[in-house]
């Protein structure tokens, strides 16, 4: 949440000085130019075709904020994240209990300002 320090206009529309703006990360991240088929589980899309990491696709970063007051604790947010995963990943086997009825996740959403 950032508040617009004097007059702006962006893409057409006025945006009086004080106004609180809140970015749409959601949008942002599911933007199909930048992440095609957004909604679906594809950890490949940061690989190339040989199964390297792709150093040229898009971070998405925008969870963390914008300009200068973007997330000083991105790296270390990102990087705990990344050894957390991996630790799960050694230590546990994921997967669905054999002959249960475990429903997926829908993926749908509760109202509100932030889901
Ligand atoms: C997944 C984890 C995290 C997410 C999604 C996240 C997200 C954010 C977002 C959206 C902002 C506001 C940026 C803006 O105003 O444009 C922010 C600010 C901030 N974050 Fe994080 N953050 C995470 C983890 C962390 C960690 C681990 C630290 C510290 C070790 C941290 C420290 C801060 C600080 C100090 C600010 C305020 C920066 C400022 O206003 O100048 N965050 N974070």
């Amino acid at each position: 949440m950032h508040k617009v320090t004097g007059d702006d206009v962006y893409r057409g529309y006025h945006i009086p000085g004080g106004s609180t703006v809140i970015a749409n990360s959601w949008a942002i991240l599911h933007d199909p130019a930048t992440y095609p088929n957004p909604d679906k589980f594809s950890p490949e899309r940061f690989l190339t075709d040989t199964g390297e990491l792709n150093l040229d696709a898009p971070e998405p970063t925008a969870a963390f904020g914008f300009g200068r007051r973007i997330c000083p604790g991105m790296y270390m947010a990102s990087d705990s994240l990344w050894i957390a995963a991996a630790s799960l990943l050694w230590a546990f086997r994921v997967e669905k209990p054999e002959g249960g009825e475990q429903e997926s996740p829908t993926g749908n959403y509760t109202f509100g300002l932030v889901r």
